[in-house]
């Protein structure tokens, strides 16, 4: 039997800006007075959960329902939990000798988004709504038809046509979303989006609606129960930059429980032809300034105008972190250098960001005795076109031992 954390409706909803706050239960997803972004605030003071009552519980999205916003059953398909992987080749090749990759891609439909999506769509449930939306560069959809199907509930998904890989159109149809191809943009998509669920009373799924977020900071509080200690950098491949912010706060919330006594720098990986964000770190912009036409391999992160970007530059200034770019060559080379030097198998957007470990350390950014958590976002079979570009195709052969002997040159 579930039973809810004790935060029962004690938390709400402020403003990251101006600090206004709102009820939990009010369906928002920006600022009333200011427009800005929300995140969910509970009384961190009145929360008495032990690290050892954590440890007792399967290492999930749940273990930590103390700091989740869910009071009902949740819709779960035992999300979280994910291998976290000592890198030892590549971290001695890249001088690292504490390098890990903490691999989402073994969630329930292969991404991330589903720690997002399990407390995401129990928040429909819980507030009442009847069916739920987004738009998606791909692995959102996807988690978003999976959950809504369990949920018993319509999704409706759109997507950038043509721009999005195989592997999670086909999750978003077979799970039963009404997917829409729209001819434009991630950005414009999301736009869109956000103006049906005003208009239309659909639930928003997007990662600019903070309830989303919450189950995503789990990745952190995983990865520090897993390593026994915090990370010194958290590095994440950035698009919406959702991710990156979420688990931020995760960390913020666990320093102020009194479980840790420091952050890992933050650190975002960009696509070269898509970094809004790693421009306004480098220049030191107040905000980021938009991408018209955002182009790169890793279709997931193809984003020029991340609605999260407010929250990212913050955690990524405020830990001391570094935000990188990293070429499409860059990118796919260590997809492959994952899949054949350790066996771990990611789609393109997930391998940037221990590309961008690479170069940075290459730049003589990084100290060596680092701890160092890369999140690998999603599986590699969610784009099995990439993949297949970048290999020899298989030998064909007659069915006879001979041949098999030529081919194998025995
Ligand atoms: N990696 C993968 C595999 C993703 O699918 C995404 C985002 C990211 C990284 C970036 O995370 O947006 O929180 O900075 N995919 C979204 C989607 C946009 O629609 O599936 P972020």
């Amino acid at each position: 039997m579930y039973s809810a954390g004790q935060n029962i409706l004690m938390y709400h909803l402020a403003c990251v800006n101006c600090g206004a706050t709102f009820p939990a239960d009010e369906i928002i997803y920006n600022c009333k007075k200011c427009g800005h972004l929300l995140a969910v605030r509970y009384p961190l003071d009145t929360i008495t959960v032990k690290k050892q009552t954590w440890s007792r519980r399967p290492l999930s999205v749940w273990r930590y329902k103390e700091l989740l916003p869910v009071t009902i059953p949740p819709v779960t398909l035992r999300e979280g939990g994910t291998p976290l992987y000592h890198l030892e080749r590549l971290g001695k090749e890249m001088g690292l000798p504490h390098l890990y990759a903490k691999h989402e891609g073994m969630n329930p439909s292969g991404s991330f988004k589903d720690r997002g999506m399990t407390v995401g769509v129990s928040m429909a449930l819980q507030l009442k709504k009847k069916s739920v939306a987004c738009a998606s560069t791909g692995n959102t959809s996807a988690s978003l038809a999976v959950y809504a199907a369990k949920a018993g509930i319509p999704a409706v998904v759109l997507l950038p046509a043509g721009k999005v890989a195989v592997g999670k159109i086909a999750q978003a149809l077979m799970h039963g979303a009404k997917v829409i191809s729209i001819r434009g943009n991630f950005d414009q998509a999301l736009e869109m989006v956000h103006e049906l669920c005003l208009s239309h009373g659909l639930y928003l799924l997007n990662s600019i609606n903070p309830y989303r977020l919450e189950g995503q900071k789990t990745i952190g509080f995983e990865a520090f129960d897993q390593l026994g200690e915090v990370p010194d950098r958290f590095v994440l491949p950035v698009g919406n930059a959702g991710n990156i912010s979420a688990v931020h706060k995760g960390f913020m919330e666990l320093e102020e429980l009194g479980f840790i006594d420091r952050l890992p720098m933050m650190t975002g990986i960009q696509a070269q032809g898509s970094s809004p964000v790693v421009r306004a770190i480098r220049e030191n912009l107040p905000e980021v300034i938009s991408e018209k036409n955002p182009e790169t391999i890793a279709t997931a992160i193809r984003i020029g105008a991340p609605v999260n970007a407010e929250k990212a530059l913050t955690a990524i200034r405020a830990t001391g972190g570094l935000a990188e770019t990293v070429t499409d060559d860059e990118i796919l080379q260590m997809q492959r250098d994952l899949a054949r030097k350790e066996g771990i198998g990611v789609e393109p957007a997930s391998a940037a960001s221990v590309a961008g470990v690479r170069k940075l350390a290459l730049m003589g950014a990084l100290d060596h005795n680092e701890r160092i958590v890369c999140v690998v976002t999603g599986h590699l079979l969610k784009d099995p076109d990439t993949v297949i570009k970048q290999c020899e195709p298989p030998t064909e052969i007659n069915a006879d031992l001979p041949s098999l002997l030529s081919a194998l040159h025995l």
